[in-house]
């Protein structure tokens, strides 16, 4: 991250953006002095059961709870409504496969398969309450599976189709799914992916699970287990199967979400029916103002978070037509997602900084070749954008005219928590600022002790205020839930960023400060890495760290000490890269793997994680007065040296 001077080069956007930064400062403060009205208003966003009583429930803290006494369920405010009136026949999604076939589904088509599955799913004898695991690549079926899951009250638990079989069963065995939605395969850069293989492997060491819904897309040849799996054509039928909407309470969950954190065990962030899909629906609103017949592109995975809210819940609620992409953005040629832009007319495109660095890379030649003149507003999420990449996608995609949406959040946020309100008054934009907090937002910036930083210093971000959109709790964790995130920063929300705030109030987010990486936008921690490492026979320690990349962000490096018989063998290495791969996924897998004979540890034993980082990357190590051995930090040094030698 370029950090440079926060107060300088702020760019001109185009005039009718500029609606007076002073609608978004009333609405702002209203939010924080009035928040009763405030979230009156807002909340009408949905169709309501039964209305709220009481807006935040505090009581039992850090425990919130929003929008008490409502009702309501999702699916029916994502599809139900907009098929009783003049939306009936409107594009859900525009559905683009890697080999260029398209499919569109109307929200018409949307509420068809909703029921069936639902219908489908019930009659498997799936309840409200029950969990449900869905492991689907980005096909129709996904958004389909999600919304009939909430349709009858089941909390699905949506795995990002890129997991491999141990972290698949890891997040099975903890949210104790009874059914797993799936498909034989998916496409990736020409080639298949093995899901049901995958899920087969995962159901195998657990006990859960009593049957596999698995959706025919490859055609490929896959095993079928003919007492526990079905297919999803034969339970779900063309014809309409009307189920009724379970009415749910505002603080049901609606989703269980696992991601990465500190520790090797990955954490299940579980969302609300009420205060995560009004949060949602509201952010998307404010930060992208987008227009009834805009095509909206969130170029990312429905896996992930933002997925989860901007490809489905958010988009849905609010009636519009998104693109859904199966496939990558440089397969078959590097001007692939311009020529989808074009192709598809879209209007509002929203993906990651590592996208477009990789896409800025192959030069301005590929999105020339284009007419993107669509395009309205560029949206940018995951990690940190910087300046260089920022200006590339102001200039050569949006043309000098379209306004770039930082949106700055996290799986736990539920939704954007710092972002430009382009829907309350754009305020000048800064290359690499998320600019000001949404509505009901407030951040503080605080040093070690707590106390707040100054304006221009970097500081831990954390909020003094709960929000609608924030998750509830850790699936069977809420010890967990209390000390991961309000013990540091007592009465505060903390999550592992570094920020700045600068004199004129725009934020810049900085990265992470703890052991979490993110690696082209995705969150991994090392102790999940190190911990797939010694899963691998023969591999005794590992020190996992993330190494600057100008494209990913952060590239993984590993540091491993192995026993003998792996110091002979010539395709140990690749052994344990595939280990990784088949166990976590390929974006867990090292870009670098050293082999050393011991690793720098405290006298007590434990890895030095940080000395090795430095050390590898030539920093000073700090203080390592702790340290048992240095002969360790000599061979870190070597290693490197070595492949230095051998990458020139
Ligand atoms: O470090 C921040 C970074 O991504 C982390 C959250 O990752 P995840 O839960 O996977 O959610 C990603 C999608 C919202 C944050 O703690 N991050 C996310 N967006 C930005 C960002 N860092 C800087 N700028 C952003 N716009």
């Amino acid at each position: 991250m370029e950090e440079g001077n926060f107060d300088s080069d702020v760019l001109p956007t185009e005039e009718r953006y500029h609606l007076g930064i002073s609608t978004y400062r009333s609405t702002y403060e209203k939010s924080l002095s009035s928040p009763e009205e405030f979230w009156r208003e807002a909340s009408s966003i949905l169709d309501w059961n039964r209305p709220w009583e009481k807006l935040l429930d505090d009581s039992n803290p850090p425990f919130y709870r929003w929008f008490t006494g409502g009702k309501l369920n999702v699916s029916y405010n994502a599809v139900d409504r907009h098929v009783r009136s003049s939306r009936r026949n409107k594009a859900a999604y525009i559905w683009v496969a890697e080999n260029g076939d398209e499919k569109i589904v109307t929200y018409d088509g949307l509420y068809r398969r909703v029921n069936n599955l639902a219908n489908a799913m019930k009659n498997l004898g799936i309840s409200k309450g029950d969990r449900i695991l869905i492991y689907l690549p980005m096909i129709i079926e996904a958004p389909v599976a999600m919304l009939a899951a909430a349709r009858i009250g089941a909390v699905f638990s949506f795995v990002f189709a890129g997991f491999g079989s141990a972290a698949l069963a890891d997040r099975i065995e903890d949210s104790k799914a009874r059914m797993v939605i799936t498909a034989d395969g998916g496409f990736r850069n020409g080639k298949i992916v093995e899901l049901k293989k995958t899920v087969d492997e995962a159901v195998e060491r657990t006990s859960s699970v009593r049957n596999v819904i698995v959706v025919r897309h490859t055609g490929h040849e896959i095993p079928f287990d003919d007492g526990r799996d079905v297919w999803y054509h034969e339970v779900v039928p063309n014809s309409m199967n009307f189920v009724e909407p379970e009415v749910m309470d505002s603080n049901d969950p609606l989703f269980i979400l696992y991601t990465s954190g500190t520790t090797g065990k990955p954490k299940g962030v579980v969302h609300s029916t009420g205060g995560y899909s009004v949060w949602v629906a509201n952010t998307m609103k404010w930060a992208f103002n987008p227009d009834e017949n805009d095509r909206w592109w969130c170029a990312a995975d429905i896996g992930w978070i933002t997925g989860h809210s901007y490809i489905v819940f958010a988009p849905l609620i609010l009636g519009l037509t998104s693109i859904l992409y199966e496939g990558s953005i440089v397969y078959p040629a590097p001007d692939r997602l311009w020529e989808i832009v074009e192709r598809y007319r879209v209007n509002i495109l929203y993906t990651s900084p590592t996208a477009i660095r990789t896409l800025m890379r192959f030069g301005e030649k590929y999105p020339a070749m284009h007419d993107l003149s669509t395009l309205s507003v560029l949206g940018s999420v995951g990690e940190p954008i910087n300046p260089a990449a920022w200006k590339w996608y102001y200039q050569k995609i949006g043309g000098g005219k379209c306004p770039i949406v930082d949106t700055y959040w996290q799986t736990e946020t539920g939704g954007f928590v710092i972002a430009p309100a382009l829907g309350l008054g754009l305020p000048p934009l800064k290359p690499g600022s998320a600019t000001f907090p949404m509505p009901g937002i407030d951040p503080v910036i605080l040093d070690e002790n707590g106390k707040e930083v100054p304006s221009g210093q970097k500081g831990y971000i954390a909020y003094r205020k709960p929000w609608p959109g924030m998750f509830m709790t850790l699936n069977n964790d809420p010890e967990r839930f209390k000390e991961t995130y309000f013990s540091r920063f007592p009465g505060m929300y903390y999550c592992g960023d570094y920020a700045v705030r600068d004199s004129e109030g725009y934020y810049w987010l900085l990265g992470r400060a703890d052991e979490v990486l993110k690696v082209s936008g995705h969150r991994l921690g090392t102790v999940e890495i190190e911990d797939a490492l010694i899963s691998f026979d023969g591999v005794v320690e590992a020190a996992v760290f993330g190494k600057p990349d100008p494209v990913k962000g952060e590239s993984i490096v590993a540091f491993i000490v192995v026993r003998p018989e792996l110091h002979s063998d010539t395709e140990g290495v690749a052994k344990i890269r595939l280990h990784v791969r088949e166990n976590l996924g390929p974006i867990y897998v090292p870009d670098e793997v050293h082999i050393v004979a011991s690793l720098p540890k405290t006298r007590s034993g434990k890895i030095m994680r940080r000395v090795v980082k430095a050390v590898a990357l030539g920093d000073m190590p700090g203080d390592i007065s702790t340290l048992e051995s240095s002969a360790s930090v000599d061979e870190i040094r070597a290693a490197i040296e070595e492949f230095k030698k051998q990458d020139v």
